[in-house]
Parts: C-alpha cells; sequence; structure tokens
C-alpha cells in the first residue's frame, strides 16, 4: 500500500472516529474508513465492463485539475485558501466574493494571474472524461473547475456543465456591458483591475468581472434546467476530486436514488458518502484522481486510449509552453 493510500485511510480512521463521537446515534455497526455497504470499485468495473451503465453523472472539483499543476482549494497547505496571506483578506474565500469585489478587485485580478486557463494540460482523468463522452455512456458532467480543461481534451460542450462558471466571456458587474476576452484576458494576465467604460461616469466605479460564479452569485440557468432530468437517469454517480464543501454542487452525489451506485474517488472520504448509511451500493476508492481514472478506463478497454491522448495532448501544449517561454 502506498504511503499516499495508507495516510489516507488513516485520515479517514481519525475522521470517522470523530465523528462517531459527535454522532449522537450511528445507525451502522462499521467502523473506521469503512462505508456501511460492502459496494468496492470492482463492483463499479464489473457494472462498466458488462455494458450495464449507459447514463452517468459526474461530479468534479479541483481534485482532478492538481496533477496539472493546478492547486485545489482546501489541501491543508497547498490549497489556494491556505496561500493567499499576501491579499489581506478577511476570509480565504472572499476573493470570490462578490460584495468583496465590488469594492476591492485587486486581490482576484492578483490571483487571476495563477488562475486563468493557458497552458496547463488536461490530466488522465479529463481524458477518461473526455472518453465517456465518445463512449456515448456519459449523461453529464457538473464541473467545479473554472480551468476548461475538460473542453480542452476534447469533452462535447453538450455533456459539460460548468457549475461555477468560467473565464470564457467577461462582465461589468453592474451594467453587465460585455467585454472581449481579447480587453480582458491581458489585463488579467498582468493583474491590472480593469473598469467598465460605460459606467465611469458614475459617482462610484464598476469593474470588470469574467463569469466565474462567485460566491453570492447565482450558477448559470443550464445548471438548474438539466440537473433533475440528469439525476433521474443517473445509472452510475461518479464524484472525483472535490470536497462536496460548496452547495449546490454538494448536494448533487446525494439527488439519486438510495439503490443508484455511486463511487467516489478521492483523497479523503467527503459528503454524504462519510455519513448517509442508508446508501447501499456506495463505493470509494481512496487515492488520485488519474489512478482511480485508469481503473475505470481499463475496465471499458479504454486505457490505452485515455493514456494516448493524454501524452499527445501534453507534448503540443509544452511544446506551446515552450516557445512562448523562449520567445
Ligand atoms: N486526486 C484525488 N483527490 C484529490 C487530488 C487528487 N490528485 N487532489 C486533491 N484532491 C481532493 C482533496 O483531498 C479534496 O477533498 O480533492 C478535494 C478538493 O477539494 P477543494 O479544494 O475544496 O476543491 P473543490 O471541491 O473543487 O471546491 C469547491 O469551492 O471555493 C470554491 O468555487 C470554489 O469550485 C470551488 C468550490
Amino acid at each position: 500500500m502506498t504511503d499516499e493510500l495508507s495516510e489516507c485511510i488513516q485520515k479517514i480512521d481519525l475522521k470517522d472516529s470523530k465523528s462517531d463521537d459527535e454522532s449522537t446515534s450511528s445507525s451502522s455497526s462499521s467502523s473506521g474508513g469503512e462505508l456501511a455497504n460492502e459496494f468496492e470499485i470492482e463492483d463499479v468495473e464489473a457494472l462498466l465492463k458488462e455494458g450495464k451503465v449507459k447514463n452517468i453523472v459526474m461530479v468534479v472539483g479541483a481534485g482532478i485539475s492538481t496533477s496539472a499543476g493546478i492547486p485545489d482549494f482546501r489541501t491543508p497547505g497547498t490549497g489556494l485558501y491556505s496561500n493567499l496571506e499576501r491579499y489581506n483578506l478577511p476570509y480565504p474565500e472572499a476573493v470570490f466574493d462578490i460584495k468583496y469585489f465590488k469594492k476591492r478587485p485587486q486581490a482576484f485580478y492578483t490571483l487571476s494571474k495563477e488562475l486563468l486557463p493557458g497552458l496547463y494540460a488536461p490530466t488522465i482523468t479529463h481524458h477518461f472524461i473526455a472518453q465517456l463522452g465518445k463512449l456515448g455512456i456519459l449523461k453529464r458532467i457538473y464541473s467545479q473547475n473554472i480551468d476548461g480543461l475538460e473542453r480542452l481534451a476534447g469533452l462535447e460542450e453538450e455533456k459539460l456543465v460548468e457549475a461555477h462558471g468560467s473565464f470564457a466571456s467577461s462582465r461589468c458587474t453592474r451594467c453587465k456591458k460585455v467585454y472581449p476576452n481579447s480587453e480582458v484576458h491581458p489585463m488579467l494576465r498582468a493583474g491590472t483591475v480593469m473598469e467598465c467604460t460605460s459606467c465611469e461616469d458614475r459617482n462610484d466605479r464598476a469593474y470588470v468581472k469574467p463569469d466565474i460564479v462567485f460566491f453570492g452569485e447565482g450558477l448559470p440557468d443550464r445548471f438548474h434546467d438539466l440537473l433533475n432530468d440528469d439525476l433521474e437517469e443517473c445509472d452510475l454517480m461518479i464524484v472525483m476530486g472535490t470536497s462536496l464543501y460548496v452547495y449546490p454542487v454538494g448536494g448533487i452525489p446525494d439527488g439519486v436514488g438510495n439503490d443508484c451506485p455511486r463511487i467516489l474517488i478521492n483523497r479523503e472520504l467527503v459528503g454524504s458518502f462519510k455519513e448517509d448509511r442508508r446508501r447501499t451500493a456506495d463505493a470509494f476508492y481512496c487515492g488520485n484522481a488519474d489512478d482511480g481514472a485508469l481503473r475505470l478506463a481499463k475496465a471499458l478497454g479504454v486505457e490505452e486510449e485515455v493514456k494516448e491522448s493524454y501524452k499527445n495532448l501534453k507534448a503540443s501544449i509544452d511544446k506551446k509552453r515552450e516557445e512562448i517561454n523562449n520567445n
């Protein structure tokens, strides 16, 4: 067992014993980091191998992009929220809070230099997701990420809901005037706050913000338009690389029936995978998203395709990055 995996299991045991202390009545007899049922990743692999799965719904977060070099938010020490001291924020999430942005946009603009999609290569997990689309068994993926790597890996738009928006477009936070990326992205890359030119005659300034969903803003209509039907048709829920900390996305996995198979592929046990003892088919793969993705890709007979598309795209993006650095 790799160190990481044993650390992961220990973390769960610790968490699980902590939550048992707190819980008044735990209905399950299981202790430590096990789930209440005996469902394992091997059972999910069997479902995939037997072609029994036609409508996978996925929920993913920053943990599927960490192997691309993009930090997640809450992993202690390396997560984004552990490294924002220099912005003197009242609390870490303020950098993505709409009220704070309207008064102090600089923190977000400075951070954007690191967040703006550009020269990160999609991970093995992103290519696995694109393969599920090609196989016709992906109903939808609800991504919390703003890095655009699902699209870059070749996933068709129709299958993707970017629940927390993206950098694909930008507008004034007051008059909603849309600004072209050709004007906005250079400002974001430079960390220079962009003011709205239509609002400048007002007595207070208004700033241009990419269409990322900030705390205090609503999610895209597409999220609400598609979710209920997707959950109705879901025959396998795959959750990867997320703390399930932020709602409403964090609640999506709870929206399927108790008998709908669910698998969490994550470095830690999170959300109702930790608590909901009624579920009969919850699996937990404790480890890296890319390793879990390759397990499922192998069960579907597309492991080589995933590895090949990952290698080829990464090589071309690395080459592009080198050319830019050399110019
Ligand atoms: N493989 C598997 N799991 C991983 C990996 C990896 N390589 N790297 C990190 N993780 C796990 C972490 O252990 C954690 O449980 O992924 C999860 C990432 O959780 P967060 O950092 O909270 O990221 P996320 O769930 O995407 O955050 C949700 O919070 O601040 C908001 O809008 C922001 O969309 C974001 C939302």
